[in-house]
């Protein structure tokens, strides 16, 4: 997607060679019109997928799936990282742990809201380890819905989770695909 990569080389941080930091329109402020021909792009990706209900985790995944569940009149899910007061009943839970961050997070949502037979689309911000996806992905499945779909905004393309995903054979869709952050500089796929 060319309007999200033009934004990365104009906006985005190599921090390292392995983090790129996208503060200003992703991970802290939000550019809602850039989300918006997000949301546009990963529906056009999944429409004809038969996708009922649109499923992210807190909390950078919310304004991407937000904005494609708009598109394709979807409900969207966020599932949590901390424990909620309300969220207390029939819960489904899965471990994420984050290479990252070197830490284990129990991801939880409510079973009434993906149901037997759903088709869901799973949307995050980055795809690095691959490990929220697959949290996401064993959630849908101890709910007895089906994971259609993977879209990212962000894959880190040297990292393993493109491959970890491709593995389950789920359609991965990713809008921006970074070859490398070698010499501080964001070199995309193609
Ligand atoms: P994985 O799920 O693909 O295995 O990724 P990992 O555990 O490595 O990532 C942990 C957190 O760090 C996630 O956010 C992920 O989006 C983010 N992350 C990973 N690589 C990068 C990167 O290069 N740049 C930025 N900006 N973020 C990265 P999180 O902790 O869930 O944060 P948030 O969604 O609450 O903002």
């Amino acid at each position: 997607m060319e309007l999200l990569k033009k934004k990365i080389q104009q906006e985005g941080k190599v921090l390292s060679e392995t983090v790129l930091k996208v503060d200003s329109f992703i991970n802290h402020q939000m550019d809602p019109v850039l989300m918006k021909e997000i949301g546009k792009e990963f529906a056009r990706c999944f429409k004809e997928a038969g996708i009922t209900k649109v499923l992210t985790i807190e909390s950078s995944g919310i304004g991407p799936a937000l904005m494609t569940a708009l598109e394709l009149e979807v409900p969207m899910v966020f599932a949590r990282k901390r424990k909620s007061l309300t969220l207390t009943e029939g819960l489904i839970t899965t471990k994420v742990y984050s290479f990252t961050k070197q830490e284990t997070n129990d991801v939880t949502i409510s079973s009434h809201f993906i149901e037997k037979g759903e088709r869901i689309l799973i949307i995050d911000d980055f795809l690095a380890n691959g490990q929220a996806a697959l949290g996401l992905i064993d959630i849908v499945k101890q709910a007895g819905a089906e994971p259609v779909g993977v879209g990212i905004v962000i894959e880190k393309s040297f990292q393993d989770g493109r491959q970890l995903i491709l593995e389950t054979g789920i359609q991965l869709e990713s809008l921006a695909r970074v070859a490398s952050l070698a010499d501080g500089t964001v070199t995309f796929v193609d």
